[in-house]
């Protein structure tokens, strides 16, 4: 009995050997030190034994089942490390892991390159002011000097509405009937960004809605030269201190005299480029001395006030600064465009 017991005990430690789940331990257990266990059976059979032959066998069944028992603790150890290394490795919550990243969100490269633009006019004094994208063709045209079936108003065809004379505005001059009105008889420094519509054939370089920021400056003896030296200053900080800048004669029905402002192209600095389309000048704006007729839908007396106006494209600012080739790529809502900024 003796030996049969060192033989139970040792093939117990082999089967033990490749147990590795809950349920093989507990088999394991039950045919071995469990109630009804081989081991536990054979323990019970002392009585069988000569009496001389008992105490011997006592110890070695005690020692046995010590053994039996301590294996079993140990594996069972063993079989509870491996199922926790397990669900740590297959996304089981560990509290101890850093949390997980949640994307913010980021301004669109035009509001960025708008802000910029707030900043650099508020330290010249101008407040922004904030106008309807849904106009009147009252304002968008008829008190900016363009009655209807005027042909300058060919620039700019637009949406309309259902309801007549309602349309979306098309420039955001209108905005300046909308601030002189509101601040007539004080003087006006203001900037008036946002959304603007066009009825467009889209391209690379036009399309049906972008952003403008207008200027307007009311007040007693503004001249060109006022116009000038703000829109010099103004490219100077967005696009560098060396810009030179040009003012070319143009026409606008709301400014009289009316010019277009280009700085030398910040890519090639005049010498000509794919960008300013070898010009070497770039144009950021159309500008110019408020005409006396709008100055008086505005409620202002043109031999007392004088003012300037000018309107631009912080896209077209956007394109430039990062060398970006399309202007569908603004308001096409691709990710992959907008995270780069
Ligand atoms: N409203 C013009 C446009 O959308 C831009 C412009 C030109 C605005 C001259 C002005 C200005 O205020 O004086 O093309």
């Amino acid at each position: 009995m003796l030996d049969q017991l060192n033989q139970m005990h040792a093939a117990a430690l082999s089967e033990l050997a490749n147990v590795d789940t809950d349920e093989a331990l507990s088999d394991w257990y039950a045919q071995t030190i469990g109630r009804k266990g081989e081991v536990t059976l054979l323990l019970r059979r002392v009585g069988e034994l000569p009496k001389e032959e008992r105490p011997a066998f006592g110890r070695r069944a005690n020692e046995v089942k010590v053994s039996l028992e301590a294996a079993y603790e140990e594996t069972a150890r063993q079989i509870k490390a491996a199922e926790l290394e397990k669900q740590l490795r297959y996304g089981a919550l560990d509290v101890t892991l850093p949390g997980r990243w949640i994307p913010t969100g980021r301004l669109h490269p035009t509001t960025q390159t708008l802000r910029e633009i707030y900043a650099i006019f508020a330290e010249m004094g101008f407040q922004v002011y904030l106008s309807p994208d849904v106009e009147t063709d009252e304002n968008n045209f008829q008190l900016l000097n363009m009655p209807p079936h005027h042909p300058a108003r060919d620039m700019w065809d637009t949406f309309y509405t259902d309801q007549e004379g309602v349309i979306l505005r098309t420039h955001t001059s209108p905005g300046q009937i909308h601030a002189m009105r509101e601040f007539c008889p004080e003087p006006i420094r203001v900037i008036l960004p946002g959304m603007c519509y066009r009825y467009e054939q889209i391209s690379v370089r036009a399309d049906i809605q972008f952003q403008q920021v207008e200027g307007l400056a009311v007040g007693h003896n503004i001249t060109l030269a006022d116009l000038k030296g703000t829109m010099a200053e103004f490219a100077r900080r967005l696009f560098g201190a060396e810009r030179k800048m040009r003012f070319r004669s143009s026409h606008f029905p709301f400014t009289e005299p009316s010019v277009e402002v280009d700085m030398d192209c910040i890519l090639c600095r005049g010498d000509g480029c794919a960008v300013c389309k070898y010009a070497g000048w770039l144009e950021i704006a159309g500008a110019g001395m408020v005409h006396p007729v709008v100055l008086r839908n505005g409620g202002y007396d043109p031999d007392v006030f004088s003012g300037f106006a000018f309107g631009m494209g912080p896209a077209r600012s956007t394109m430039l600064r990062h060398s970006i080739t399309d202007i569908r790529h603004f308001w096409a809502n691709d990710l992959r465009f907008l995270e780069q900024f």
